[in-house]
C-alpha cells in the first residue's frame, strides 16, 4: 500500500471503499486488520478478539501470531470489554494487567465491538512505540470500527 501514512479522513475513506461492497463479517474483519496494520505507521499488530463464556478468542488479524485466548477480565482487551469503552495504554509495561503476546509492543489501543448494546469482541492495535495512539488516532480508529460495524453485522455465533 502507500508509503506515506494517510490522514484520518483518507484512512476512513480507504476503509469504507474496502468494506462497503462486502457483507461478509469475517472478510471485512480480515481486511480491516490488514488495512490498519499496513497503512498506519508504527503498528506491529492489528486484529480482533471475540467473546466466549470464559474470555476472548483470537479472530482475524495482521501481524505476528498472537495469544489465542485471553482470560476473562485480563489484559487491555479484558479491560475494554469490562468497561465497554476504548482503552488506550501509553506504556503497556506500566499496565498491571497487560497480556504480552509480543515483547516488542509498547503501547496499545483496544476498541470494544457492540451488537444490540452488548460487547461481543474488541479491535486491538499494538505499537512498538510508547504513547503511539493520540486522541486523533483514537477518534479515527473508533470511526473506522463504527463504519465496519455498520456495514456487516456479526454472525449469530459471535453476537
Ligand atoms: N496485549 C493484549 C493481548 C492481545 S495482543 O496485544 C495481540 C492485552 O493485554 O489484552
Amino acid at each position: 500500500m502507500s508509503s506515506t501514512p494517510p490522514d484520518d479522513h483518507t484512512l476512513l475513506l480507504q476503509a469504507d471503499a474496502l468494506l462497503r461492497e462486502e457483507p461478509n463479517f469475517i472478510a471485512n474483519a480480515a481486511n480491516l486488520s490488514a488495512l490498519v496494520y499496513h497503512e498506519l505507521a508504527n503498528v506491529n499488530w492489528a486484529g480482533f478478539y471475540f467473546c466466549e463464556t470464559d474470555g476472548l478468542v483470537l479472530g482475524p488479524f495482521a501481524g505476528r501470531p498472537a495469544c489465542t485466548r485471553l482470560p476473562s477480565g485480563r489484559g487491555v482487551c479484558g479491560a475494554a470489554v469490562k468497561s465497554k469503552h476504548t482503552v488506550v495504554v501509553d506504556d503497556v509495561k506500566a499496565f498491571a494487567n497487560h497480556i504480552v503476546c509480543d515483547s516488542a509492543s509498547q503501547s496499545e489501543i483496544v476498541i470494544p465491538l457492540f451488537h444490540n448494546g452488548c460487547v461481543y469482541g474488541v479491535f486491538d492495535v499494538d505499537s512498538p512505540v510508547k504513547a503511539r495512539f493520540t486522541a486523533a488516532d483514537r477518534a479515527s480508529l473508533e470511526a473506522i470500527v463504527h463504519r465496519f460495524q455498520e456495514l456487516a453485522p456479526p454472525p449469530p455465533w459471535l453476537a
